[in-house]
């Protein structure tokens, strides 16, 4: 028998502890991922191997490609209107801002009930510099990249217990995906988030709000949406998303936009660096011959392309143009047939060309009337 060395003793001890540290940093190395940098998207199929799989989110949304299918039945909201005593809660997690729905909400409409659990959101920079713009959406229709983009999150309670086993199921989850771009005036639904955005600047923080109804998040037009089968688009990445992407967008204003850009960071409030958080949204991923389908006809899938905007503009232009010609021409004709001295109403104070300067005053308002309607004709209009 060997007698017990108590050096070999401490040697093997110490080479626990240094594998138990590693094991230790590796683990904490596995959860930390980012857009960004070492740990960026390209490198989270390394430590998070759904993320590479075949079924991933965002995409984008090729109209021209996706399929009608008429038996999709609008979305509906259940309990959306309906906040509740209870405050919610808002929390920066680092990745992004996270508000908690209670369980009495969640989303009808789809093969199975599902229960709200979270919304959050994704954006970019595109306020930051005042230069360039990005833009912040997961999910692009048709390459177009919108400003940000709001995902409400259910988890498929018919079949799970629990959105902790739903998530990593095929079906489990269901999110609601809304796609936000600027316009002038402040969204009064976002600023029930926006305006608390202060409060939980660094990783960690969480702030109690004031409920709300969180339907007035959502676009008017529930009825016309996308759907295809995707995955969480951060990690781990489980491809257990029954996606609905609105095809209407829902407007914030550009300094809401800029406060969502801007005021929160992802690290914690005594780390040394401060890194804003921004630009955490996903690239979109390859199809692989998954379905996209649309709750709307083709037809009214009709995007004009920038050729055909201009085609458009230039006609509307040149036919204002010919018919501002010949109203010129009758009035002038008009006029040489008939003397303004034996019209009773012309005073003696304006004089033909004082006239004439009138009538083309008026023709320019017919103008540009015409043409500033026919040009709001063509992108798709939508409000908040
Ligand atoms: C979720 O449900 C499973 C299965 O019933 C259970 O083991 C787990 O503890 C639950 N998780 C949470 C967070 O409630
Ligand atoms: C998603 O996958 C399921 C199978 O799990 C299939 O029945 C369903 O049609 C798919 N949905 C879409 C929108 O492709």
């Amino acid at each position: 028998m060997g007698e017990i060395n108590i050096m070999d003793l401490v040697e093997l001890w110490t080479i626990q502890l240094i594998l138990f540290c590693q094991w230790m940093v590796c683990a904490s190395a596995d959860t930390h991922w980012t857009y960004t940098g070492s740990t960026s998207q390209a490198q989270w199929p390394e430590v998070f191997p759904h993320c590479g799989g075949t079924e991933q989110s965002p995409i984008n949304v090729e109209t021209s490609q996706v399929q009608h299918d008429p038996s999709l039945t609008p979305v509906q909201p259940l309990g959306y209107n309906q906040p509740g005593n209870n405050p919610f809660t808002l929390t920066n997690n680092g990745h992004t801002v996270e508000m908690s729905l209670p369980v009495w909400m969640g989303v009808g409409g789809l093969p199975w009930h599902f229960t709200a659990a979270q919304l959050h959101l994704h954006w970019g920079s595109s306020e930051v510099n005042g230069v360039a713009r990005t833009g912040g959406s997961e999910h692009t229709i048709n390459g177009h990249c919108s400003a940000a983009e709001l995902h409400i999150v259910h988890y498929n309670s018919d079949v799970y217990p629990n959105i902790s086993t739903a998530r990593t199921e095929r079906n489990g989850l269901a999110v609601l995906g809304v796609l936000i771009e600027t316009g002038d005036e402040t969204n009064s639904a976002f600023a029930n988030i926006f305006n608390y955005l202060g409060r939980i600047r660094y990783k960690g923080q969480r702030v109690s709000i004031p409920a709300f109804d969180v339907g007035s998040l959502l676009p008017n037009d529930l009825g016309r949406f996308f759907r295809y089968n995707g995955s969480l688009t951060t990690p781990p990445c489980y491809q257990s998303v029954l996606w609905t992407v609105f095809s209407e967008k829902v407007k914030v204003s550009h300094a809401q936009l800029r406060k969502l850009e801007t005021v929160l960071f992802s690290n914690e409030k005594e780390g040394l660096d401060s890194v804003p958080l921004r630009d955490n949204h996903r690239e979109p991923q390859a199809l692989n011959g998954r379905l996209v389908l649309a709750s709307f006809t083709a037809d009214s899938l009709t995007i004009y392309s920038v050729g055909e905007v201009c085609a458009m503009a230039i006609g509307t232009v040149c036919g204002c143009l010919g018919l501002a010609l010949i109203v010129r021409v009758i009035v002038k004709t008009i006029r040489s047939t008939s003397s303004w001295d034996v019209l009773p109403t012309v005073r003696s104070t304006s004089s033909p060309r004082a006239k004439e300067t009138n009538q083309e005053k008026k023709e320019d308002v017919v103008f540009k009337t015409t043409s500033d309607s026919e040009k709001e004709e063509v992108p798709p209009h939508s409000e908040p």
